[in-house]
């Protein structure tokens, strides 16, 4: 029986599951596992299956095999590499999710640091703040929109904001900064009003005073020597809604990376649904209101 969803994409049917088929998918999730942190269970099988159809339809491969082959030996320059992963990303995102953190950034987290350094005499550079992985935009654009409305510190501190994500076309949207009415929904209209403009085709057109202050770049969080290499330490990350997509090797090899790239005594902040403390003991937990929050251990 065909399902609504097979129409979708007009994607290459789903391929039978033979016993050579599951030992092919394997493999294939293996390679792009060790590449991304990405595992998928059973259950995800099917997104698996759609999405993988396409890429080699769009490829022109009829065998998995083959496509792995490609993949791994014919691949110069990774661009089908980088297609697959954009293909096989979740990127759902919203302004203001769980926008509970966000304050809590502003009214505990900077002040905190702010006074950290003051205390330690430290030379007035710039505060930095991660938004990684930060899809198609919203959350480090969120990040802005909540310091300029909700820290009176901005006044006095220089603060830099980044966005990164593996996938590259929600980066190029990030840049892009056009949003759906959808992406919107739980900002006020005072809000909607002082940072977007509607355009004629009903889209939303953040502002340039934002656009400009976030800073957007590739980045694979699974990657160590790239996380290593990218752009420096910062003072506060937010890694929400990722590490849910990463199996346990993977969220602690993520965790060591996300350590590195703290400054002494910054921040992680994860999605609702995730935690460090089963997973590394590099962190100290910290309970703010409704908030908890991981701190790089000093030292
Ligand atoms: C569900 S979105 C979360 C976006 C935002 N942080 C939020 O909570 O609303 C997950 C994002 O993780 C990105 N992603 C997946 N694997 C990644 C990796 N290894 N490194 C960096 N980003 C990754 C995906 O491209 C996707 O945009």
């Amino acid at each position: 029986m065909s399902r609504l969803s097979d129409r979708i994409g007009h994607a290459a049917p789903r391929p039978a599951p033979t016993a050579e088929r599951e030992d092919e998918m394997e493999r294939f999730l293996e390679f792009f596992y060790r590449r991304t942190g990405m595992h998928f269970t059973a259950a995800k099988r099917y997104f698996v299956d759609r999405r993988v159809a396409e890429r080699m339809a769009a490829l022109g491969q009829s065998s998995l095999r083959g496509y792995l082959m490609h993949l791994r030996y014919d691949d110069a320059g990774g661009a089908e590499l980088q297609a697959l992963i954009n293909a096989m990303t979740v990127n759902e995102t919203d302004f203001y999710r769980e926008e509970y953190q966000f304050r809590c950034l502003a009214q505990s987290l900077l002040p905190e640091i702010v006074a950290r350094r003051a205390a330690a005499g430290e030379p007035a550079s710039p505060l930095r703040i991660w938004s990684l992985p930060c899809s198609t935009g919203e959350e480090p654009y969120s990040i802005a929109m909540q310091l300029i409305e909700g820290w009176a510190g901005l006044a006095e501190h220089d603060v830099e904001i980044h966005g990164s994500d593996i996938d590259t076309t929600v980066l190029a949207r990030a840049r892009a900064g056009l949003y759906d009415e959808r992406a919107l929904h739980l900002l006020s209209s005072a809000l909607r009003g002082r940072y977007f403009q509607a355009t004629q085709e009903g889209q939303f057109r953040i502002d340039p005073s934002l656009r400009e202050v976030v800073t957007f770049s590739q980045v694979n969080l699974s990657d160590a020597q790239q996380m290593r290499a990218t752009v420096g330490r910062f003072d506060v990350i937010f890694c929400r809604n990722l590490l849910i997509y990463f199996d346990d090797a993977a969220r602690r090899a993520a965790a060591a990376s996300l350590f590195e790239s703290l400054r002494e005594g910054g921040f992680l902040c994860l999605g609702h649904s995730e935690s460090m403390s089963r997973i590394s003991s590099l962190f100290t937990v910290r309970k703010f209101a409704d908030v908890i929050v991981y701190q790089k251990r000093s030292g």
